[in-house]
């Protein structure tokens, strides 16, 4: 080959791996586009929906996620409103409130069973109480078929924000009976 021929062949190189870049961002762009919304009752078990999660502070998809669901109690209480939102995207699919089990125990009452300072903890590191081998979270995981609660990377505010929530469904379920 001829030596004049390398920085066209380097060039083309370059230019070719440029438009590959393009490319592939266009095509996350289109998939990102073309992604549905976040369903709010979850009932598809998938456990890639918890995917969505990992972003912090995107209030405004989780909002989204809230729009069908405005019937019920917490409207009343932001906290446990916002904590609606999170919950039905974030946990719905592996926990019920007075449902049943799912994926994972059922929660209503769980502030009744559970200290506030464990189950914020259980919320927001659930990763860490397993490694520190936390005696309830142990049980639960044998129980419930060896499925791990994810570290869905939620703040204190979040967990508070769900535990609002989950003691206001609680308290819908027990008035209801
Ligand atoms: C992929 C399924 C899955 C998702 C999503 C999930 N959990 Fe869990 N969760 C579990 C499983 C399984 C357990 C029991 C085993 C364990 O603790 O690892 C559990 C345990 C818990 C417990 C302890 C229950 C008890 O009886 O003490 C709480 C509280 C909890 N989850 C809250 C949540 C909240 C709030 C969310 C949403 C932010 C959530 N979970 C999302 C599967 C899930």
């Amino acid at each position: 080959m001829a030596k004049g021929n390398w920085p066209k062949l380097i060039l083309a190189a370059v230019l070719a791996f440029a438009l590959g870049l393009a490319l592939a961002r266009a095509f996350q762009v289109a998939i990102l586009a073309s992604a549905p919304p976040p369903t709010s009752e979850g009932a598809q078990g998938d456990v890639v929906q918890t995917d969505r999660q990992e972003t912090p502070s995107q209030p405004a998809g989780i909002r989204a996620g809230d729009r069908a669901a405005d019937a019920q109690p917490a409207s009343r209480d932001t906290s446990a409103s916002s904590g609606k939102a999170l919950f039905q995207q974030a946990c719905a699919t592996c926990h019920g409130i007075g449902s049943g089990d799912r994926i994972g125990p059922d929660l209503a009452g769980i502030s009744a069973r559970r200290e506030r300072a464990w189950l914020i903890r259980a919320i927001t590191v659930p990763d860490r109480l397993r490694l520190e081998r936390d005696p309830i979270t142990v049980e639960l995981y044998d129980k419930f078929n060896r499925v791990d609660m994810p570290n869905l990377g939620l703040s204190e505010a979040d967990a508070g924000d769900l535990i609002a929530y989950i003691d206001a469904a609680t308290q819908v379920k027990l008035d209801a009976k």
